[in-house]
């Protein structure tokens, strides 16, 4: 089998690069999730990260910069407000809605007249990006509706044999995608949680930033509208109870769906593993004291659970404050039902 997965050395960025130059596509390591990248300036290779996805067109596409001429390729009018908001959390992992240039192709954006981009802090990020010359248009590197990939092993699992090269860029340290906002309006909104938190943003702006996912009946990120991130068995999340509500719960639902006949999974916290000791498959995702550590775990754990091990998975609720927002979200959209 040829090669897929190569360590960040400078030649195998510079081959990187140069497959981004002649529109290919490539994987590389971002602080968030992998991305699936590709010249943001050619409809033809961007084209391509919608095939190799099973990607839905109407679903725009996040374009990553490493300096500010890049931005300036893509994005126009873009307000005071925004330029604040850049220079405390970029390069990092905060994407902004702004309007779009005429020389971003319409596929990228699903042709809307805005366009997405994030200055992403991974340095092998930066280097490609940097390297590559042109603005590189990425969504998560895993197919459509399946969890996103925080390791090379996870994107080899969804594109292997449909992507020249994947760049290993070890485990990604927040595991969770991007906070997305919209700066076009009168207000900043949030468009789409991630690490970094309505508080956080607060800070620069003087007002506390609202989660903002539907406006009169229409999705805001049209991402959202799909089902996503979700593991291989069907999955029931518990939802908001004091703690001890929700283990006697989770437990006792392991015991009945198991007399039904069905393999149960658990994911949970750390601390409440020998709970659920009845449980056909569990797998642990990070500490209750640490939300930021389920965050990082999250879709390594889901990516566990198949058809192999149990029929249904049953997974803890973490709580939906703060950086734990974003995992809230995440799983709601990975779950069939919740408890
Ligand atoms: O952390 C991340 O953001 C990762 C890494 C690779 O950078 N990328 C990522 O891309 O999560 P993707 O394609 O999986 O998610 C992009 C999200 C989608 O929900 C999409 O609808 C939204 O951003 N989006 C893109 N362009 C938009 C636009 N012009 N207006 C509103 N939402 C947009
Ligand atoms: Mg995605």
């Amino acid at each position: 089998m040829n090669k897929l997965i190569f360590p960040p050395t400078p030649k195998s960025i510079r081959d990187a690069a140069k497959l981004i130059g002649s529109g290919s596509l490539v994987a590389f390591p971002t602080e968030t999730v992998y991305g699936l990248g590709a010249n943001a300036l050619n409809a033809r290779a961007v084209d391509k990260i919608f095939q190799a996805k099973g990607r839905p067109s109407d679903n725009p596409l996040i374009v990553h910069v490493a300096n500010v001429e890049q931005l300036q390729m893509v994005a126009k009018n873009i307000p005071a407000v925004a330029k604040l908001l850049m220079k405390k959390f970029w390069p990092g992992p905060l994407t902004f809605v702004l309007q779009k240039k005429a020389t971003v192709p319409t596929n990228v954006t699903a042709g809307g007249t805005t366009v997405a981009v994030r200055m992403p802090s991974h340095p092998v990020a930066l280097k490609l990006i940097r390297q590559s010359g042109c603005p590189v248009a990425a969504p998560s590197a895993n197919l459509s509706g399946k969890p996103s990939p925080t390791t090379s092993k996870h994107v080899a699992e969804d594109f292997s044999g449909k992507i020249p090269m994947i760049l290993d860029g070890g485990n990604a340290r927040h595991g969770l995608e991007s906070t997305v906002i919209d700066v076009t309006g009168k207000r900043v909104e949030i468009l789409r949680s991630g690490a970094i938190t309505p508080h956080m943003l607060q800070d620069v702006l003087g007002y506390l930033p609202e989660i903002v996912q539907k406006k009169k009946g229409q999705i805001r990120s049209p991402g959202l509208k799909y089902q996503h991130y979700a593991p291989s068995v069907p999955m029931i999340l518990m939802g908001s109870h004091e703690t001890h509500v929700m283990i006697m719960k989770l437990a006792k639902m392991v015991q009945t769906l198991q007399k039904k006949g069905l393999r149960v999974g658990v994911l949970c916290v750390r601390e409440h593993q020998s709970y659920y000791r009845a449980a056909n498959k569990i797998v642990v995702c990070g500490s209750r004291k640490n939300p930021a550590s389920f965050g990082r775990s999250l879709y390594g754990s889901l990516r566990k659970f198949s058809q192999k091990n149990c029929d249904i998975l049953l997974a803890e609720h973490v709580g939906s404050d703060g950086v734990a927002h974003a995992i809230y979200d995440r799983l709601t959209r990975a779950a069939e039902e919740i408890m």
